[in-house]
């Protein structure tokens, strides 16, 4: 194995707070961000649009060649393009998130889109978040993250996003759909969601953003100024 590479991956269940502490992480570094759920999301979104049964390997199989999912940073942020067209705004709701979750169970989807995340992070320093990237992406990333938070917690956080964005939502759902999200991503054969061995585990339940943000800066800043020394 050669040296680390210069990376902050990022990895934990749905609602865990990856996107927004990503964000403000790599603001703060100065390095791209890149939100692997969302390429997910683009193929979920091709999928439901062109109405492939997503119950159906075969079928997801056979569609996957006509969504080529690629990404363009704009301002500093990561837009993710399907066929050409910028979706990065239809990407949320919470549909296309299941849809994500039940597809990426599949090995041709996660093949699909692993050489696009290893080339996006071979060309520049980035924190990108995910499910296996500390794992199966970036195996060699100096900084590895294990993000998690109570379901609870996790499902209210997701409630007041939705609410906050005009979603009329249940909060019991929501924690319904979690739990079930997080036992498919746990437990499915190619590239569950787990802890890298070398990933430190951060639990937000009881943590302000800010408190959050400034951990994660010096777990990075600690491997940047000693590489090579588990954090
Ligand atoms: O992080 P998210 O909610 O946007 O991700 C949507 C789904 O995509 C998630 O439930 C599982 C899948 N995913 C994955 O399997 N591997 C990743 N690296 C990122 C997301």
């Amino acid at each position: 194995m050669g040296g680390k590479l210069r990376a902050l991956a990022i990895d934990g269940p749905a609602g865990a707070g990856k996107s927004t502490i990503s964000e403000a992480v790599s603001r703060e570094l100065g390095w791209l961000h890149v939100d692997t759920g969302a390429m997910f999301r683009a193929v979920a979104l091709y999928l439901l649009d062109t109405g492939t049964d997503t119950g159906n390997r075969e079928e997801v199989a056979a569609a996957l060649k006509g969504a080529e999912v690629s990404c363009r940073v704009e301002s500093g942020e990561q837009r993710i393009l399907l066929n050409g067209e910028d979706v990065t705004e239809k990407l949320r709701a919470e549909e296309v998130g299941n849809t994500a979750s039940a597809v990426s169970a599949y090995p041709e989807v996660r093949t699909r889109l692993l050489a696009l995340q290893r080339s996006i992070a071979a060309a520049q320093p980035v924190v990108m978040d995910g499910r296996d990237i500390g794992t199966v992406v970036l195996p060699d990333a100096e900084t590895k993250v294990y993000l998690t938070a109570r379901a609870k917690v996790r499902a209210l956080r997701r409630f007041r996003e939705l609410i906050a964005r005009g979603e009329p939502c249940d909060v019991l759902e929501i924690e319904k759909d979690i739990e079930e999200r997080d036992y498919r991503d746990m437990h499915r054969k190619t590239a569950p969601l787990v802890q890298a061995d070398d990933a430190v585990l951060v639990d937000t339940s009881d943590m302000t953003k800010d408190e959050v943000v400034r951990r994660i800066l010096s777990l990075v800043h600690k491997n940047e100024a000693e590489p090579g020394d588990p954090a």
